[in-house]
């Protein structure tokens, strides 16, 4: 057995259990002073305090903050270019669905993804991937949804499938054919809709490839009733339901969620009330994403008014070329606080474990407890605050997977 004990934590700050926190709970997690970590095979075997057992290797945590590894429950990593082009169109005042709507935006990095080859496009999330464990991050959703076409489709869940063997981030897969109406499909976009319920849904589904089919359920992309077909036929295929809803226009999508009784609902942007209580109806975790808002240029989701209704919150990057081209979770950790006005408390757990469920993760990740893996962030910082308070630099001073410092 391979034992590591992280030793010397000045303070231990973690949320605890294996399910999504909601409400005051969100904010209520476990502060630990003085600590230390056992890991065995790279799993947590013992929290305490005091005189630490003897270990085959010792991490000096240096008297910092320890939280749990972070987890990333939202991102486009699997995509062929970037679209820095459309920085220059945006600072003219042309708004995202104007840049999509002339054939830019997700349309033209799918042209980009089909160009690209499984080697290529796997290099290139790999990178991503290594940056995003510097800054922290131990466990990562990813989706399709820039292939658009059923060969493509397939082979983005694939390229996820492989980076999961050979990266240290831990990766999970959801299926989204349902992203765009490609341009082929443009005059016949019921066509579309079956394609994906009838043809690529089947195939995920016998390949195992993907855990979860998500939906952008916006104004000129998928209405709210083709949303529900479209992740009515996933659950028929045993994949759960994620919606991108409420991101620009409300046109349904939050309530729909609810009703459907969907893991999570993504964005939440311009969420209203009635989102808000069907969500908590149907037990959805809100994953919101406030460095898309930073990059559209939005207003920034409800979330006080989501923690008071009982719907848990998550936190996430959104990682994609246009929308949101960022992957460092601490980014997203300071505008929980400054944006969302969410406590550190609680942003802590939007970035943990409420993350680690919204991908129904949440018995083997997002806390340090005995029984989950050996994820840790060993921070250059004092205490959970500062990690909060100091925006633009690397605080991640040492990121364990498994135990293993990577
Ligand atoms: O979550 N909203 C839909 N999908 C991404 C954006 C994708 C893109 O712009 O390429 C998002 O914001
Ligand atoms: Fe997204």
């Amino acid at each position: 057995m391979k034992t590591v004990l992280i030793r010397n934590i000045g303070m231990l700050a973690t949320p605890r259990g294996t399910a999504a926190k909601r409400g005051a709970e969100q904010g209520q997690i476990e502060i630990t002073r003085d600590a230390w970590v056992l890991i065995e095979d790279g799993v947590i075997a013992k929290v305490g305090t005091g005189d630490a057992p003897a270990a085959a290797e010792t991490i000096d945590a240096g008297g910092n903050l320890v939280t749990p590894g972070l987890v990333d429950a939202h991102t486009h990593l699997i995509f062929g270019g970037w679209r820095q082009n459309e920085l220059g169109l945006k600072l003219h005042g042309a708004s995202y669905l104007d840049i999509q709507n002339a054939g830019g935006g997700i349309q033209s990095t799918t042209n980009a993804t089909r160009a690209a080859t499984e080697r290529e496009l796997a290099d290139k999330a790999a990178k991503a991937l290594d940056e995003m464990l510097r800054f922290g991050t131990t466990t990562c959703e990813a989706k399709s949804g820039y292939g658009l076409a059923t060969e493509h489709e397939l082979k983005e869940l694939r390229v996820i499938r492989d980076l999961n063997e050979r990266h240290p981030i831990d990766l999970v897969a959801t299926f989204m054919g349902a992203h765009l109406v490609p341009a082929e499909y443009k005059h016949d976009r019921e066509a579309y809709v079956r394609l994906v319920c009838e043809e690529m849904l089947p195939l995920v589904k016998e390949q195992g490839i993907a855990k979860f089919c998500d939906v952008f359920c916006e104004a000129d992309t998928f209405t709210a009733e083709e949303s529900r077909r479209i992740l009515e036929a996933g659950l028929k295929h045993g994949l759960r339901a994620k919606i991108h809803a409420d991101e620009i226009e409300a046109i349904g999508g939050s309530v729909l969620a609810g009703e459907l009784g969907a893991i999570s609902a993504e964005h939440l942007i311009v969420c209203p009330s009635e989102g808000i209580a069907s969500m908590a109806r149907g037990g959805v975790i809100a994953c919101l994403l406030p460095a898309t808002s930073f990059n559209l240029g939005a207003v920034f989701a409800p979330a006080r008014e989501m923690v008071a209704a009982g719907v848990p919150v998550a936190m996430a990057t959104d990682f994609n070329p246009g929308s949101c081209p960022c992957l460092n979770m601490q980014f997203v950790i300071n505008l929980g606080c400054l944006k969302y006005k969410l406590t550190p408390e609680e942003v802590l757990t939007a970035v943990t474990l409420n993350g680690a469920a919204a991908i129904d993760l949440a018995d083997k990740v997002g806390s340090v407890e005995a029984g989950k893996l050996g994820d840790l962030v060993i921070w250059d910082a004092p205490d959970l605050d500062y990690i909060c308070y100091r925006v633009g630099s690397n605080l991640a001073k040492t990121v364990v997977k498994k135990g293993v410092v990577v």
